[in-house]
């Protein structure tokens, strides 16, 4: 043990030991929020699973002495190719929260996308952590005026695009957070709001399942259609990322509605079990969308490789959720740049053994499925 009376660990090589630390450190019912999928957890799994199942073609004698990182994203030059998914409540892990995850974004020169259900609020973040790239996740609430204020306050703020989640209307049925009967602790508070019904109403709604099931069913529109994005765009300039497409008939709706990207996402595999692992959907994103906006994916990302499988396929970028929590459960702002950087040295190795200087060297074919080899 150590002096806190901690269980003692080596330093993390890489996200599993990242997130067995903080499996071993954070409460149970804020572990079970964060690593729970919807349903027997299946397509939890496969997220996972599904980019152990693609081989990479690697090149050979090609110059790899400098290699280069970065790539553009709507319109902007950042260092990496991957960014932090929205993510709720990152105070449950550490108590700097958002502002520690930003900070750790702005250090890697990775993008950070705070969540509309942050205990830390826009603003916070935004002094935080001013250099980094912020594009603001929005959930639209029933009363409409919520939605727009915080629109106005990411325009304000400088957070530079929105992620308009889609796949959200309700909170997906994930059993251990009903077991628990999931609240937030009493000293947070969801901190975008001030009306107590928005900012503490993850606490005594119901006497059964997850408070924040029923805080979404309560407070979200479901009776959000296409028309929404018509709005939406009626009220902003900002460009809007649709989060949680999976499928090429809602591409369409999407580029009609003119999106400035498409989020490949299945909420972490917290919606519903069943969905297609995201690195399953992104083939048929990317051709579908061929190229008329800019496609981003997330879910199961945890290492060099899979950001690296992703790209060939498609994705623009992709984005980490659970690992960044886990980043901050271990260190705060330092566990969180401590994730990023495992991932970046993975995938900057992963360049290099594949005869790649720059993304624009990653090539379709350096990805397959295993039956690729298995006619042989
Ligand atoms: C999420 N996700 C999410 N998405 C969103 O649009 N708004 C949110 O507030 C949240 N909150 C949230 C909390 C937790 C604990 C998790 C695990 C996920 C989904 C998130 O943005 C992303 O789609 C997945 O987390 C990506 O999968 P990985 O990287 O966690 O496997």
């Amino acid at each position: 043990m150590s002096r806190e009376g901690q269980p003692a660990f080596s330093a993390p090589v890489n996200v599993e030991d990242v997130e067995r630390i903080a499996a071993a450190r954070l409460p149970r019912a804020a572990l079970d929020y964060y690593r729970s999928g919807a349903g027997e957890e299946y397509t939890l799994r496969n997220n996972r699973e599904a980019f152990r199942r693609l081989r990479i073609r690697p090149r050979v004698l090609r110059d790899v002495s400098i290699r280069d990182l970065s790539t553009v994203a709507l319109g902007k030059r950042v260092a990496v190719p991957f960014g932090i998914a929205p993510t709720a409540m990152h105070c449950m892990a550490h108590p700097d929260g958002e502002v520690a995850s930003a900070r750790a974004a702005e250090k890697i020169g990775a993008v950070f996308i705070l969540s509309t259900l942050s205990t830390r609020s826009l603003e916070e973040v935004a002094e935080a952590a001013p250099k980094a790239t912020k594009w603001f996740q929005l959930y639209i609430y029933k009363n409409r005026n919520i939605t727009e204020d915080l629109v106005r306050r990411a325009e304000r703020l400088g957070y530079k695009a929105l992620v308009l989640t889609v796949d959200a209307p309700l909170f997906g049925i994930r059993w251990a957070d009903a077991r628990n009967k999931f609240h937030l602790p009493p000293h947070l508070k969801l901190a975008n709001f001030t009306g107590p019904a928005e900012a503490d109403g993850v606490r005594e709604r119901t006497t059964k399942g997850s408070q924040l099931q029923a805080y979404v069913t309560d407070l979200f529109d479901q009776t959000l259609t296409w028309d929404a994005l018509t709005w939406l765009k009626s009220i902003t300039k900002l460009p809007i990322i649709l989060k949680g497409i999976l499928t090429k008939e809602d591409v369409e709706e999407a580029i009609n509605h003119n999106v400035a990207g498409v989020m490949v996402s299945n909420h972490g595999a917290r919606q519903v079990d069943g969905f297609p692992a995201t690195i399953e959907a992104l083939p048929e994103i990317v051709k579908a969308v061929c190229g008329r906006c800019e496609v981003f994916m997330d879910g199961g990302v945890t290492q060099g490789t899979d950001v690296f499988k992703a790209l060939a396929l498609g994705a623009k970028m992709v984005f980490i959720g659970r690992p960044v929590l886990w980043g901050l459960a271990y260190d705060g702002e330092e566990g969180a740049k401590t994730v990023l950087e495992i991932i970046r040295h993975e995938f900057d190795f992963t360049l290099a053994l594949t005869g790649c200087s720059s993304i624009a060297g990653i090539e379709k074919e350096m990805v397959v499925p295993a039956s690729f080899y298995s006619l042989l």
